[in-house]
């Protein structure tokens, strides 16, 4: 299962991530917001992120105009652990098991974005005995 959260900057790039979600037949919980109506990012972001610390979801995927915004407020979340780009993403989920994804929709445009969120999806943890540790040392 899969968290969703954005605020009005980033929700016309949600509609074609959870379009994606769907052709790929992945499950989503959508957190909101739900639509371009201004609305405050930390809302969404924090409530996608606890959702995923706490287990309810496995991942999240959140968005706003630069990504940053509801990326610090997701991390504010204890357990969260983020990435935002193709390299980061394939490289936090093999080293940092990273389990959300931040974009900015006014940064990229979806045909990144898609390509960003397949790599976060499909990348999966190394379980390396150094990276296990490191997380631990994190957590
Ligand atoms: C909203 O205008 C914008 O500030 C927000 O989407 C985000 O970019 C904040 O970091």
């Amino acid at each position: 299962m899969i968290a969703l959260g954005c605020d009005h900057g980033g929700y016309e790039l949600m509609q074609e991530v959870i379009k994606h979600l769907e052709e790929r037949g992945l499950e989503y919980k959508n957190f909101g917001c739900y639509s371009t109506e201004s609305v405050d990012y930390p809302v969404y972001g924090q409530a996608a992120a606890k959702a995923v610390a706490s287990g309810e979801c496995d991942k999240g995927i959140i968005i706003c105009g630069t990504g940053i915004g509801i990326s610090i407020s997701a991390n504010k979340i204890k357990g969260i652990r983020l990435c935002h780009d193709c390299f980061s993403a394939q490289a936090t989920r093999e080293h940092n098991d990273a389990n959300m994804l931040a974009m900015g929709a006014r940064v990229i445009g979806p045909g990144l974005a898609l390509k960003i969120v397949d790599i976060f999806l499909d990348t999966p943890f190394s379980n390396d005995e150094r990276h296990v540790r490191r997380i631990g040392m994190i957590e």
